[in-house]
């Protein structure tokens, strides 16, 4: 079978987000002044290029290659009933480095080069390290944990994640005192990341993508750095080489393909409150009480199996369920105002 180069009409309904939310992230960039967005989708030649090879391999040629990986299980994350179908976690993603609708960043992103890959930890830090490929799957003994993920756009999976804590790669590279905040950056290339072309496909953002945890938040034990999921090294779409997993707050924190993490006394400006500041906080810790301005965040649809407009929803959690370990984060503070 040959990879479908789609238009974007083509694409199956799970690969699509639904319409209210597709509206909703295009009223960003109307605010923006870019109305331009909801022209028709055009292919970069990048694209093209790639549909005249796909006349000639089959699919398995053209998707890119995981690799199994070893791990031990953590008993501690293992609880959950269900995990979302690794299928849909392949294909209903967002990463808009490759595009704005679902479908776009696994369609997009099958060429995309994770070796050679340098990620380097610098700033407040007594050594700072670059780490190569084979250093992100070999130099930290690996684990799997299931997590919760909920989308600011009131969606969820449960994900099982292979990877390293946070906490130990800053530890490894020694955390100054002065050290207040961790800005994240994703890589970019244009070459590779067709969104970062062109405002129109990038929905606006001013790459590279930018994301940042205080350092109380870095340090916790649930911050993931993952390399894998579903027993394999990530897919592309997924964030691969490396990226962030903070299960506790909304999905966009959790930036993928992270080629640098500095350690800095300044928080950073990120992507989301850079481009919307009423609506995406610092802070975006999952919290049914904060509503998003233009639709509730009280609860979430599951994606699962089948038809994406058709699933059930639950009631979304405090912390997205993990109030008991990250709640004394925020004591004092006031999340009506830090949202
Ligand atoms: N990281 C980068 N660099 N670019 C992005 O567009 N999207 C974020 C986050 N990380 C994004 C990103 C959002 S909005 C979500 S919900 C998650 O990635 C989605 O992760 P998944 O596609 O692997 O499920």
């Amino acid at each position: 079978m040959l990879i479908k180069r789609t238009k974007k009409s083509d694409l199956k309904e799970s690969q699509l987000t639904s319409e209210s939310l597709y509206k909703d992230r295009r009223n960003i960039i109307k605010g923006l002044g870019l109305a331009a967005i909801t022209l028709p989708f055009v292919k970069p030649a990048s694209a093209a290029l790639f549909d005249v090879f796909s006349d000639n391999k089959d699919e398995g040629d053209l998707l890119f290659k995981r690799t199994p990986l070893s791990f031990t299980k953590n008993p501690k994350y293992q609880s959950l009933s269900t995990l979302t179908p690794e299928d849909k976690i392949l294909k209903y993603n967002n990463f808009y480095e490759f595009g704005l609708d679902k479908g776009d960043p696994f369609e997009y992103s099958q060429q995309f080069e994770v070796d050679p890959w340098a990620l380097t930890i610098d700033g407040l830090v007594d050594k700072p390290i670059t780490l190569n490929y084979e250093d992100l799957l070999k130099k930290f003994e690996i684990e799997e944990r299931l997590y919760r993920m909920r989308c600011v756009e009131a969606w969820s999976m449960n994900i099982p994640w292979l990877g390293f804590t946070l906490a130990t790669l800053l530890k490894e590279a020694g955390v100054k005192s002065d050290a207040k905040f961790v800005r994240f950056e994703t890589l970019y290339d244009p070459l590779q990341m067709r969104g970062q072309t062109s405002r129109f496909i990038g929905g606006g953002i001013n790459f590279p993508y930018v994301e940042g945890l205080t350092i109380e938040e870095a340090m916790n034990p649930l911050v993931l750095l993952s390399v894998g999921l579903y027993g394999k090294t990530l897919a592309p779409q997924n964030g691969a080489p490396i990226r962030l997993v903070v299960p506790w707050k909304y999905g966009f924190k959790s930036i993928k393909s992270i080629v640098k993490i500095t350690l800095t006394d300044k928080a950073p400006v990120t992507t989301w409150q850079s481009i919307g500041p009423d609506e995406y906080g610092f802070y975006a810790n999952v919290n049914p009480r904060v509503d998003h301005p233009r639709w509730s965040q009280k609860n979430e649809k599951i994606i699962a199996e089948g038809n994406v407009f058709q699933q059930k929803r639950k009631k979304t959690l405090m912390f997205n369920g993990y109030e008991e370990e990250v709640a004394h984060l925020y004591k004092g503070m006031d999340l009506l105002r830090n949202f």
